[in-house]
């Protein structure tokens, strides 16, 4: 184990189980080839995991006090998602084998009792930091690949200073509030930082334009939709995001473009996008603009709550807007109720 042990010096394997006879087991016998840390309690590990970015693997029992196994792993991930987990359980019945597989959370199922001085406990963490890692790796060259194709985008529309970061965490601050999958919230923080990828084909004379725009001008900007969703449609690997991109400028009385889609037909993803890319414009300063104030940005989103965004996706804006606190609740209810006066 001392190859193991030098090639993942950093590595560390929390154990939780509300047995103390089991944990003090496996840290006298796993301690001298890993970094082990234990806890009888899951609300503290999940603490430990959200701190200490060295936890690699998570052994949990499936009977904790309060919390599941289940829970506790899809929890952890949550904060730390390529923390490899393992079960390690004493009722092992076959509804919670299938739950665990189903939802993906567990690398490997083990049943109490379990040796752990012996060698195929030893190899199996071992391979299970490696999983830790090869998955770090894995997501972490395409979360790198997007992220500089939105440097680029960033970068070849040069008015707008971080417009695809800042359109990402303002799909993430809104995604949140709906029940959306961990898949689905993977594909909102991508496509949310590709949406304006179609950018890119179109000329710099034109995006970057001080001046007012010639109405073709106009036309040739208004395809950066389109070109993007074909973009991402033509890579099989990011084809999923090509909606965002394709859809973000769509609007539910059907009067957006490129398609002139209606309501349902824009998917919620897309609409998030939308409403964030609105925000993020109305909020920054642009060379021919300032911030808007977020009292008249309210106005404006209540405006055109149902003809240009979803209703739902205005108001949950709203919510993040409140909680945020960049608005007071009787501020954003003042500002709501002059727009609708207006
Ligand atoms: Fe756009
Ligand atoms: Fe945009």
């Amino acid at each position: 184990m001392e190859k193991s042990k030098l090639k993942y010096s950093n590595a560390k394997i929390l154990y939780v189980d509300d047995e103390i006879d089991n944990l003090v087991g496996f840290q006298v016998h796993v301690e001298g080839d890993f970094s082990i840390l234990t806890s009888e309690f899951p609300t503290k590990a999940l603490e430990m995991v959200e701190t200490d970015p060295d936890i690699a693997v998570m052994i949990v029992d499936q009977v904790t006090p309060k919390m599941t196994g289940l829970e506790l792993a899809e929890k952890a991930k949550k904060i730390s998602p390529y923390l490899t987990c393992i079960m390690l359980t004493g009722n092992a019945t076959k509804s919670l084998a299938i739950e665990s597989v189903r939802k993906g959370l567990f690398w490997e199922f083990l049943e109490k009792p379990v040796d752990f001085s012996s060698h195929e406990m030893k190899q199996m963490l071992f391979s299970a930091i490696q999983e830790h890692y090869l998955d770090k790796v894995k997501n972490g060259y395409r979360e790198g690949t997007i992220q500089l194709l939105a440097k680029l985008i960033d970068d070849k529309d040069g008015h707008t200073h971080r417009h695809s970061f800042r359109v990402q965490e303002w799909s993430i601050k809104i995604g949140k509030k709906y029940n959306l999958s961990d898949h689905e919230m993977v594909q909102l923080r991508e496509g949310a930082l590709l949406h304006d990828i179609g950018k890119i084909s179109i000329p710099d004379d034109i995006l970057k334009k001080p001046g007012r725009l010639t109405a073709l001008e106009r036309k040739i900007i208004m395809t950066h939709p389109g070109r993007g969703g074909d973009l991402l449609e033509s890579i099989p690997q990011l084809a999923e995001l090509a909606s965002m991109a394709r859809d973000h400028h769509e609007r539910p009385d059907g009067k957006g473009y490129p398609r002139g889609l209606k309501a349902d037909e824009i998917p919620l993803l897309s609409s998030i996008v939308a409403m964030a890319d609105f925000y993020e414009a109305l909020s920054s300063k642009r060379p021919y603009k300032e911030p808007w104030e977020v009292k008249e940005i309210v106005k404006e989103v209540a405006r055109v709550r149902g003809t240009q965004f979803r209703e739902d996706v205005v108001d949950t804006l709203l919510e993040v807007l409140v909680d945020e606190k960049l608005i007071s609740r009787e501020d954003l209810e003042q500002s709501v109720k002059e727009a609708q006066a207006a």
